[in-house]
């Protein structure tokens, strides 16, 4: 497995060391928004955005931009996959009834997802907005439980998130990650930000 973070968008969103660093650090990024009238920005700030995942692999996350958020694809791996059964029962909403950050209905599965394969997730930590470190090597390890199986942890306040962004029980987020509007154009391309064909 890998937790290398593959990024075709030239942006990343490193991790926050304040939580006012995940928000702040999307505004830095997008500075050519500036440039647009206040129309032409408004229309870009919510704009759907396509995604080419061909070049993609097992294990490997794609992070985009879509409305000033970091959004993460991450393909998983059959094993990965399998893992996310091992956990249900330390997770505060496995079946994401919360309602804080609704999840759309065609990703309330176990998987959270359209196809198992493919978690598609803001990267912003539902407690005060820091945005989550890959942890997709399983194990043993610093600020995780020994019987670790691959997630996420928001290194703000140790919230800890599966690999189908659900979060664990008993840590300060109160709601999985949230799942945006997506739907799928092709095999290889995704739409970010609306769910529906016009
Ligand atoms: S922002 Fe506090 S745990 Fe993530």
């Amino acid at each position: 497995m890998s937790d290398q973070q593959v990024d075709h968008g030239k942006r990343t969103w490193l991790i926050a060391t304040s939580c006012a660093g995940a928000v702040g650090g999307v505004a830095v990024a997008v500075p050519f928004i500036s440039t647009f009238s206040p129309s032409e920005r408004a229309k870009a700030a919510g704009a759907a955005v396509e995604v080419d995942i061909s070049a993609l692999k097992p294990g490997e996350k794609l992070t985009v931009e879509w409305r000033g958020k970091p959004v993460w694809i991450v393909r998983r791996t059959p094993e990965q996959l399998e893992s996310l059964k091992a956990t249900e029962s330390q997770l505060a909403d496995p079946t994401s009834a919360r309602t804080a950050y609704p999840t759309p209905e065609y990703a309330k599965n176990q998987y959270r997802s359209i196809k198992p394969e493919y978690f598609v997730g803001v990267g912003i930590c539902s407690h005060l907005g820091c945005s989550p470190s890959d942890k997709f090597q399983a194990g043993p390890q610093p600020s995780l439980p020994d019987d670790w199986h691959g997630g996420f942890l928001c290194p703000c306040h140790g919230s800890t998130f599966d690999l189908a962004g659900r979060v664990f029980k008993n840590k300060p987020a109160p709601d999985n990650l949230e799942v945006p509007p997506h739907m799928y154009l092709s095999d290889a391309k995704l739409l970010i930000g609306e769910d529906k064909k016009a």
